[in-house]
């Protein structure tokens, strides 16, 4: 979809026009399979509505969905109608201005820019937290690098590193071209005193490089004492016995409880269902079979969905996932999940395989946050706890919010797209033990 242009947006849009069309469309057809109407709740649905002549995405209320209001509808985004591709990187001139470097060392440490410090160390006691996604810069200014390259490589990295995890921070608007010139400046100051030895650090725990990395331990997971999830699957235990609008409850259509009706049934998800063509995970496919069997609504990301689903995948914990992705179907949806996990979307033109993957971000600390590797497991704990924000997740909610800090405007938790992702994921924890609720 178009967005409407509301001044704001056409500055911007002149902006992107200028720097050789940002946005570029090509041509491919989605197949009609995985065309779906989403049965999510209104806020889970990814839908942008004009409201008091401004498009806005609706989005869930709390934190930290809250704490990002901007719609980036401009951008890049996961799903199979949305051809658009980030421009390809092109130079610009370099502004003739003389930088300043303590605003430029201001600019690399401003959370509402970059931050650079999210990947990159320097030297200071109040640079909290860094990250070592990319380099140690401590020592950049020995190299005696020239500031043109410097500027370009900030500019547009993807000049000088193809594939990089690095955002183009000019095309993507974050950076103006006289910004980057005092962080330019700013990084010709960083010199070791002999040269290329950075200054000795006193707290090794703001160094990302020699941080000990300590996981958080939650305590047992299915300890109804210490994760509060566990209270709510059993909330799902008087649906499962309920009768619904139609007449029929779960029970009557699956006897013997849920320990013996759904035992092992969640390992195998998500899976290839040809009645709604299309891969569904437990939740999606409560979505359509809730109100198809006993006509009560299940929507996703309903505390009734979330809770069913928990109900459900508890039957297999201590089982072994077990996903197919060699029938053909599921083969096909497999490589469209890859292709999804491998597509750089938003603002920041980042993929997810820069965060998790092991030649990229995973196993180094964006800012604070240590990066799991997707080989190690991704999946198996999910839904799960949400201790910072105290809810109740699933992954689908978690793919929204990992893209949304970096621009990228989410699309409905039931999506097709999502649901190839998670397959995607989840093969990489077959023949893992399940385990939920998970804590976080
Ligand atoms: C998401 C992580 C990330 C962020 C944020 C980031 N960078 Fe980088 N940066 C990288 C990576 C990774 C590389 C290494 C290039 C590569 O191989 O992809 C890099 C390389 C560099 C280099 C070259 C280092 C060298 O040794 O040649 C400079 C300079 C640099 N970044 C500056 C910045 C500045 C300035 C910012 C903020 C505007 C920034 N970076 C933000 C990930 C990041
Ligand atoms: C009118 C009968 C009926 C009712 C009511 C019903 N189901 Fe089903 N359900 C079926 C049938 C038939 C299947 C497909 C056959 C199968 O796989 O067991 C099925 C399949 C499933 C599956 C997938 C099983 C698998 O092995 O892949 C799940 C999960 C499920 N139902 C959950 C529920 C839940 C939860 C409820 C209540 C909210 C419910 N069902 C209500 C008849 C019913
Ligand atoms: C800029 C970095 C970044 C990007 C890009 C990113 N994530 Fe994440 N992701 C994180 C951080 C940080 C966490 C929390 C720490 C962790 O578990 O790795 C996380 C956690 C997760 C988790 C939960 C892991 C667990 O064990 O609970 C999943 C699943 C996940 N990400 C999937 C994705 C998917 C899928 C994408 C692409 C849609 C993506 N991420 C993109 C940074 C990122």
């Amino acid at each position: 979809m178009r967005p409407k242009h509301v001044p704001g947006q056409l500055l911007t849009l002149v902006a992107l026009l200028m720097l050789g069309c940002a946005v570029g469309a090509d041509k491919r057809e989605v197949p009609s399979s995985q065309r779906w109407t989403s049965r999510a709740i209104p806020e889970a649905r990814g839908e942008v509505k004009e409201i008091e002549g401004k498009r806005v995405q609706i989005r869930y209320r709390h934190e930290p969905f809250s704490t990002f209001t901007v719609n980036y509808e401009q951008w890049p985004t996961y799903a199979y109608s949305d051809n658009r591709v980030f421009s390809q990187p092109a130079r610009v001139a370099m502004p003739d201005l003389k930088g300043d470097p303590a605003r430029g060392r201001q600019l690399f440490m401003a959370r509402n820019k970059a931050p650079c410090t999210g990947c990159h160390l320097i030297p200071g006691d109040d640079v909290w937290p860094a990250g070592s996604v990319g380099p140690d810069l401590s020592v950049i200014g020995d190299r005696r690098l020239p500031d043109r390259y410097l500027f370009e490589l900030i500019w547009d990295p993807r000049l000088f590193f193809p594939n990089t995890s690095m955002p183009p921070w000019g095309p993507a608007g974050i950076l103006s071209a006289e910004e980057v010139v005092h962080i330019v400046a700013f990084l010709q100051t960083l010199k070791g005193n002999p040269p290329f030895v950075p200054p000795p650090e006193k707290d090794p725990t703001r160094n990302p490089h020699t941080r000990p990395t300590i996981l958080p331990y939650y305590g047992d997971n299915l300890d109804p004492a210490t994760n509060p999830a566990v209270v709510f699957a059993d909330n799902a235990l008087s649906v499962w016995s309920a009768k619904g609008p139609a007449g029929k409850a779960c029970a009557d259509c699956h006897p013997g409880g849920p320990e013996k009706a759904m035992k092992g049934v969640a390992t195998k998800y998500p899976k290839y269902l040809s009645a709604y063509r299309r891969i569904m995970s437990i939740g999606d496919l409560l979505t359509v079979h809730t109100p198809e069997t006993t006509g009560r609504e299940m929507l996703a990301e309903s505390a009734d969905n979330l809770n069913m689903t928990m109900l459900i995948k508890m039957q297999s914990n201590g089982m072994p996932v077990n996903v197919d992705i060699t029938s053909p179907e599921a083969a096909a949806a497999y490589e469209r999940g890859r292709a999804v996990y491998f597509k750089r979307v938003g603002q920041r033109n980042h993929a997810c395989a820069d965060c998790h993957e092991a030649d990229r971000g995973a196993g180094r600390y964006a800012g604070a946050r240590l990066l799991s590797p997707v080989r190690e497991g991704l999946t198996k704990h999910f839904p799960l706890w949400f201790n910072a924000y105290l809810g109740v997740w699933d992954i689908r909610k978690r793919f929204q919010v990992c893209m949304l800090p970096l621009g990228m405007n989410y699309l409905p938790a039931d999506a097709p797209e999502y649901a190839d992702l998670e397959l995607y994921l989840t093969a990489f924890d077959n023949g893992k033990p399940m385990s939920v609720p998970g804590i976080r």
